[in-house]
């Protein structure tokens, strides 16, 4: 009885590590089968798209040492052009009233357009900012009908899988009041095809690669400057996302791999019976917060 009674702490102790070594194998379990269960489905994120950071193989083959980056670059004075604050308001009235007037036109002309206002927009486009200065953009304008028409049905097929497939009910359904839907024409008909692509690194003039910080970022910004250009110029456009195109339009316009597909903008004028949705946009005040 003495001996029992001594030994009771000790097979209450074994009891509580077995209590807790079988709650946290099914805890793990739980949450192995939870993340396994309810995978995030995200079918608008092109898996050729993923940043340079998805890539850990990539990165880790990065040289980390030496970016051959110009560290001695000369710093000089900078001098800014000043407004009024009267021509201030002005001006940045006038370009709002501007870009007020874009709309994503999915209904392009033939009518040829000077190349120089292209080689304008493109420069334009190239004095974004980006990560450490690397520029991490490729803009591939197409002019040439074949090669058009290559990426129409390189496009289409994708996209009617897309539609049909890929997309599901919920995005199909959010996207037909804008009467989209897999037909490109102005893949076709417009003068010029700009394809935007993101370069996930670069080359160091030894070889190696080299880091491209904030790629998507960069790239992002510099097509809004595009944009805006094209706005500027009166030329339209439709931002597109061409989903799961990437490789093989890369492919067809020689790119490297390092270059992963962002946007393709087909440019040119609407058509005179080019129509567009009614849509509204968002007042100030539900998107600036003033704190
Ligand atoms: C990232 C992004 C992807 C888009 N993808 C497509 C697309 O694949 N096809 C299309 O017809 N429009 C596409 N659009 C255009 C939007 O539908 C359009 O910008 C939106 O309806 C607002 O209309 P607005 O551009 O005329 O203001 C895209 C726009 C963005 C910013």
């Amino acid at each position: 009885m003495a001996l029992f009674s001594s030994l009771t702490p000790v097979f209450i102790a074994i009891i509580c590590v077995l209590i807790g070594v079988i709650l946290k194998k099914t805890n793990g379990e739980k949450e192995k089968h939870e993340t396994k269960s309810k995978p995030v489905s995200r079918p608008w994120v092109d898996e050729d798209l993923k940043d340079g950071t998805d890539h850990p193989v990539e990165e880790e083959e990065v040289d980390e040492e030496w970016q051959g980056l110009d560290e001695n670059v000369a710093h000089v004075p900078f001098f800014a052009e000043r407004y009024s604050e009267a021509e201030m308001i002005k001006r940045s009235q006038a370009f709002y009233e501007l870009l007020n007037k874009r709309r994503s036109v999915r209904f392009l002309s033939d009518e040829p357009v000077p190349r120089e206002v292209i080689d304008n927009v493109i420069r334009t486009a190239g004095t974004s900012p980006s990560g450490a200065h690397t520029e991490p953009w490729t803009f591939v304008v197409v002019q040439d009908p074949d090669v058009k028409h290559k990426i129409r049905e390189i496009v289409e097929e994708e996209e009617e899988i897309n539609y049909k497939k890929r997309m599901g009910d919920k995005w199909v359904n959010d996207l037909k009041r804008l009467r989209t839907n897999w037909i490109k024409e102005y893949l076709d008909t417009a003068p010029y095809l700009i394809l935007i692509f993101k370069q996930v690194y670069g080359r160091l003039p030894n070889g190696k690669k080299k880091t491209h910080y904030y790629n998507e970022i960069s790239v992002s910004i510099a097509c809004g400057i595009l944009l805006a250009a094209l706005q500027n110029a009166g030329l339209y456009t439709v931002t597109t996302t061409p989903l799961n195109c990437g490789p093989h339009l890369r492919a067809l316009l020689r790119r490297p791999a390092n270059e992963k597909l962002l946007l393709l903008l087909p440019v040119g004028y609407p058509k005179r019976d080019a129509t567009v949705p009614v849509l509204t946009r968002k007042p100030l005040e539900d998107i600036m917060v003033v704190v």
